[in-house]
């Protein structure tokens, strides 16, 4: 359900395909078919990544001290979200298509235009940094790889293709998501249904 600034996503549900078969399949793809995911495909990606599991706030990827410095923004062609992992939903930022934008910011990686979803993995290094001083950007980088596998394995699983994608401006994808001082993107990940 959208209200004018927040996404309730549907529950995170479990699948059938074996951890091992995701592992199997997944390959980085560049090319994806048009049509848009459903917002219970693009909750369960982000559950995947950052969605909470305990009821201790514990979630899907390990977190040094469980402080999770990481922030999600999901993109789509009609709007921008920041993922609530407490509540699964998602807070809208933007009511536009940052895509093209982002694809320019990305060294022009057409798999960043064309994606029908983007999410960015966003390190917030800061809010380790009490705990773990200098290392807290580490920490915080290893945890987006955590949440990156993770959402590259669901995305095989819900039969769904995607790409990591390391190569942009960091601080253009910053000023397109609008990231608060102190965020820096570290991920765009591509994904879409297959090209047939
Ligand atoms: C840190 C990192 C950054 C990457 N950045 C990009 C990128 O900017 N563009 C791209 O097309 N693929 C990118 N990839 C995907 C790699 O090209 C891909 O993983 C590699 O070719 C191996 O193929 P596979 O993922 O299908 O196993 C990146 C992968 C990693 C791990």
């Amino acid at each position: 359900m959208t209200t004018s600034s927040r996404v309730d996503f549907p529950p995170p549900t479990e699948g059938t395909v074996p951890l091992e078969v995701t592992l199997r399949r997944r390959r980085s793809v560049r090319e994806f078919a048009a049509d848009p995911l459903t917002a219970a495909e693009i909750g369960q990606l982000l559950w995947a990544a950052q969605g909470v599991t305990t009821d201790r706030g514990g979630r899907t990827a390990p977190s040094a001290g469980a402080l999770y410095p990481l922030e999600l923004y999901a993109v789509t062609s009609k709007r921008a979200m920041r993922y609530l992992p407490g509540g699964h939903g998602a807070e809208i930022t933007t009511e536009r298509d940052l895509r093209h934008d982002l694809m320019i910011a990305a060294l022009d990686q057409e798999a960043v235009g064309q994606a029908p979803l983007l999410v960015a993995v966003v390190a917030v290094p800061e809010r380790t940094a009490a705990k773990y001083g200098d290392r807290a950007p580490r920490y915080a980088d290893l945890e987006a790889g955590h949440a990156a596998q993770n959402l590259l394995l669901q995305a095989v699983a819900l039969d769904l293709v995607a790409v990591p994608i390391g190569g942009f401006d960091d601080e253009a994808v910053g000023s397109i998501l609008e990231l608060p001082g102190g965020q820096a993107p570290r991920y765009l990940l591509a994904v879409g249904h297959p090209r047939t």
